[in-house]
């Protein structure tokens, strides 16, 4: 398939247009570079740079496309509780008006990376598909909206939206400036000696997703139709400061801890059912933690 990844020079999406071209689809990336980096896009894939805000740009992108897969966005949830309508013209309108493109220029077809935040504090775990969407932060927000709008366009344009709400992706790669993710914060403090920045004493419980596993999965959905919404997680919550002691384990000495409190707007627990997906498609995550963290680790030791 001919397939346009937005956000594709970012951490998830350079991971997907490489896994996509290593299943024979053909690539082209879009992306305004605000965020990425275009030494992160394979070769072998056309990078277009611009923004999908901007309609001609967009319309150029998607000539002969036969899906996109959008990833492109804003994705600091601080930063869009301080600036929600930044949030929302990036996130919100950008997405709509690459939806508005894609119906007149005849693309049936969208991915599109949701969060777990659309579930704010869950009431049930793991969380399934039908849980309650509460969002309780402007990023949150914006998902369930594109969601929503992705929903009414399956519905009157007949555009095939497929939603994949992440967990907690991590894995080589992810270069975000500013780090607002524990993982490669952890990581970088460990391989630098310095102490590692932990709120609620890492009492936390999050369901890590290994970045070849979340990948994997846009390419599984490829060929469904419809508006299905599935999470992509490992149905195991671990608790964060779990995987500081992995980290430990893997580096082989121990860092001092710098407790920064508690975070107002922090979820205490959340991990996915990604049982749905499974029994859809047949894909499951296969990386485990110990081994995503030891390979992460490798890729930090070589790009810090
Ligand atoms: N990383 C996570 O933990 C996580 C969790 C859940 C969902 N997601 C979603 O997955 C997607 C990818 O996340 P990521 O971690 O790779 O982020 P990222 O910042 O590394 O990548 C996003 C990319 O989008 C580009 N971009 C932003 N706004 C754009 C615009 N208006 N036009 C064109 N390009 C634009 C940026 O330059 C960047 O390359 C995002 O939609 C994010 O909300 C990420």
């Amino acid at each position: 398939m001919k397939i346009l990844v937005t956000g594709g020079a970012g951490f998830i999406g350079s991971h997907v247009t490489r896994l996509l071209l290593d299943a024979g689809h053909q690539v082209a990336v879009l992306d305004n570079l605000s965020h990425g980096y275009k030494e992160s896009v394979d070769s072998r894939a056309k990078l277009l740079v611009g923004d999908i805000n901007d309609r001609g740009k967009t319309k150029a992108a998607l000539k002969g496309i036969d899906a996109v897969i959008h990833m492109a966005g804003l994705i600091v949830v601080p930063e869009s509780v301080a600036n929600p309508t930044a949030y929302c013209d990036n996130n919100v309108i950008g997405t709509v008006s690459l939806l508005e493109t894609m119906r007149n220029t005849g693309v049936k077809k969208i991915i599109f990376s949701s969060s777990a935040c659309v579930y704010g504090t869950p009431d049930k775990l793991p969380i399934m598909e039908d849980a309650q969407i509460k969002p309780d932060n402007p990023y949150g927000a914006c998902k369930a909206s594109v969601e929503s709008f992705l929903q009414s366009f399956n519905a009157v344009y007949g555009i095939d939206a497929v939603i994949l709400r992440y967990f907690n992706p991590y894995g080589p790669g992810e270069l975000h400036e500013p780090e607002t993710h524990a993982i490669p914060n952890f990581i970088k403090s460990a391989l630098s000696k310095k102490p590692i920045p932990l709120y609620w004493q890492g009492e936390q419980i999050r369901d890590f997703i290994y970045i070849e596993d979340l990948a994997r999965a846009h390419i599984d959905v490829l060929g469904l139709s419809g508006y299905q919404v599935f999470n992509i997680g490992t149905e195991t919550g671990v608790k964060v400061k779990d995987v500081i002691s992995e980290i430990f384990k893997i580096v082989g000495y121990k860092v001092p801890i710098d407790d920064l409190g508690q975070r107002p707007g922090d979820v205490a627990a959340n991990y996915a059912s990604s049982k749905k997906l499974q029994k859809a498609v047949g894909w499951k995550a296969k990386v485990d933690l110990k081994e995503g963290l030891k390979r992460t680790i490798d890729f930090y030791r070589h790009n810090s």
